[in-house]
This record gives structure tokens, C-alpha cells and sequence, in this order.
């Protein structure tokens, strides 16, 4: 199988197996154009194809933009190949997932870096155009390359941001990652901490299973009622500590968007 990938500036080892067609899952190394995500076999091809390929960001709409960050919409039914490929990419880093072909009632949110050669990928999640159980993200995936610098974390308040806009609690497709849990917890905590339970975009299922895991949620003896108890200065001492470590934000001012109709 294919174990590892040439994208962009980086080669990336895989983590779990990706189902690419038979004829290149027999190559070890598939080398990515980073723009239009076509996959290709040997050096020589991609070679040819950096210097033919006319791509310099994902197809679809850029609707967010904040300094040399992007975020573009990208439509299943319409850019149906691209996105098997961007689903490829991501089920090499995700265990349990398992759409790849079957892209047309999804919208893609690809989250890109810019600089003068273009926007260069760095990750995405997938969402249900119309999703039963209330679904505001699928599958969210950022290049192991660019992980740990507060992407997931970003486009996670991306999914909710829309979610906002779109009037509707949403919450991320079960199973989480143990990665994914990590982010999601974070992500709520901070925002919950934020503004104590102000209007977040997020169901209450998410508020009170982190209220829960970090003691502020309380049965009081003797009656049914769970109280809320915050304890001011850890949350401020948090909040102020999370910000520091981690200042990319969303900035839903530069949001162009309207829900998908
Ligand atoms: N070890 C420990 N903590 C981690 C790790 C890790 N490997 N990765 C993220 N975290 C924590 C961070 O410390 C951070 O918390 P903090 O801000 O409180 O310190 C938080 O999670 C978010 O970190 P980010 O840097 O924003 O996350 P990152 O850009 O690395 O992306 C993601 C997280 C998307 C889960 C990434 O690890 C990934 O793509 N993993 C593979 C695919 C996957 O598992 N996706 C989630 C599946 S579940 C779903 O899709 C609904
Ligand atoms: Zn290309």
C-alpha cells in the first residue's frame, strides 16, 4: 500500500491504509500536486505536471480570508475528482472514516496557506450538505506536516462559526479521534469558558460532557438539578493562558458565506 506521500514541500508517511486504485497503491511513494491534489505515480510525471498544471488554489469559492490564511468551499457534485483525491489524502491519517468516492452531498472546506507561488494546502474537513443527526463537520484533517500549530483548532471554529450563521447547533461526526477529541475538548473549553454558556453554535450534549470532565458541572445533594460551577479565576487563568499559547483565531467579520441552500 501506500505508505508515503510527496505534497507540496513535504514527504509525509501515512498512518493508516488508503484505498487509492490498484495500479498506485502498488507504489510506496505517490507524489501530489499540492493545487489540484492529481496523484501520479512517479517523479518524472509530477515533474511534468508542476510546470503544465495552470492550478494555484483549490476550485470552488475562497470565503474566508485573514492575512495569508484562506478557507474555500468546495462542492462534492461539483468538483467531484478533486475531492475523491482530497478524501483519499485524508483517509491516510484517519482510522475510521469511510467515504471516498461518495463526495456529492458533501461540502469540503479546505483550509490553505498563501504565499507568492499560490495557496498551499494544509488541511480540510468535510460536512454534510444535509445531515440528519445534526452533523457540522465529518471529517476533519490537518497534513501531520502542519499539526500542532492550532489549525484543527482553527477550522474547528471555522465549522462553528458556520454553524452560527446557519442558526443550528451543530457538533462533529462520531467517532472522534483520540486527536479529534483532544482538539474538539480544547476547542469547547476554551469557547465555553469564553462566554459561560452564551450563545456558542454548540450542542448542549458538547457543553456538559466538558463541563463534566473538568468538575464544574455538580449535583447538589438531595435534589435532581445539576448546578453550574465556575470557578472565575481558573477559567480567566485558562482562558488567558489558551490565548497565549494559541493566537490564531477565526475572524468572522472576513466570513463570505451563506448556507448552502
Ligand atoms: N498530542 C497531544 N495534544 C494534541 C495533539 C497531539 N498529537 N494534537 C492536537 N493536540 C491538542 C493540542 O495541544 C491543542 O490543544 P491546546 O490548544 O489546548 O494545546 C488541540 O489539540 C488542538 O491542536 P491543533 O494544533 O489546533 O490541532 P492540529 O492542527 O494538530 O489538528 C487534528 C488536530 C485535525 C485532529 C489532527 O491531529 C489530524 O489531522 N489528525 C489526523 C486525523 C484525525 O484524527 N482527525 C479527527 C478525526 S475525528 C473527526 O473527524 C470528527
Ligand atoms: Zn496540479
Amino acid at each position: 500500500q501506500v505508505k508515503k506521500i510527496h505534497i507540496g514541500a513535504y514527504e509525509i508517511n501515512s498512518w493508516y491504509i488508503s484505498p487509492f486504485p490498484d495500479e498506485y497503491s502498488r507504489h510506496p511513494l505517490l507524489y501530489i500536486c499540492e493545487f489540484c491534489l492529481k496523484y501520479m505515480k512517479s517523479e518524472y510525471t509530477y515533474r511534468r505536471h508542476c510546470l503544465k498544471c495552470m492550478q494555484r488554489h483549490p476550485p470552488g469559492d475562497e470565503i474566508y480570508r485573514d492575512g495569508n490564511i484562506s478557507v474555500f468551499e468546495v462542492d462534492g457534485r461539483k468538483n467531484k475528482i478533486y475531492c475523491q483525491n482530497l478524501c483519499l489524502i485524508g483517509k491516510m491519517f484517519l482510522d475510521t472514516k469511510t467515504l471516498y468516492y461518495d463526495v456529492e452531498p458533501f461540502l469540503f472546506y479546505i483550509l490553505c496557506e498563501y504565499d507568492e507561488k499560490g495557496y498551499h494546502f494544509a488541511g480540510y474537513y468535510s460536512k454534510e450538505k444535509r445531515s440528519v443527526q445534526g452533523y457540522n463537520l465529518s471529517c476533519i484533517m490537518i497534513l501531520p506536516s502542519r499539526q500542532r500549530e492550532g489549525y484543527g483548532k482553527l477550522l474547528i471554529e471555522f465549522s462553528y462559526l458556520l454553524s452560527k450563521k446557519e442558526g443550528v447547533p451543530g457538533s462533529p461526526e462520531k467517532p472522534l479521534s483520540d486527536f479529534g477529541l483532544l482538539s474538539y475538548l480544547s476547542y469547547w473549553r476554551r469557547a465555553i469558558y469564553e462566554i459561560l454558556l452564551a450563545k456558542t453554535g454548540m450542542t448542549i450534549d458538547d457543553i456538559t460532557s466538558t463541563l463534566q470532565t473538568d468538575g464544574m458541572l455538580q449535583r447538589q445533594s438531595g435534589v435532581s438539578n445539576y448546578v453550574i460551577v465556575v470557578d472565575s479565576k481558573r477559567t480567566e487563568n485558562y482562558v488567558q493562558r489558551a490565548n497565549e499559547k494559541n493566537p490564531r483565531r477565526i475572524d468572522p467579520s472576513k466570513l463570505r458565506w451563506a448556507p448552502f441552500l
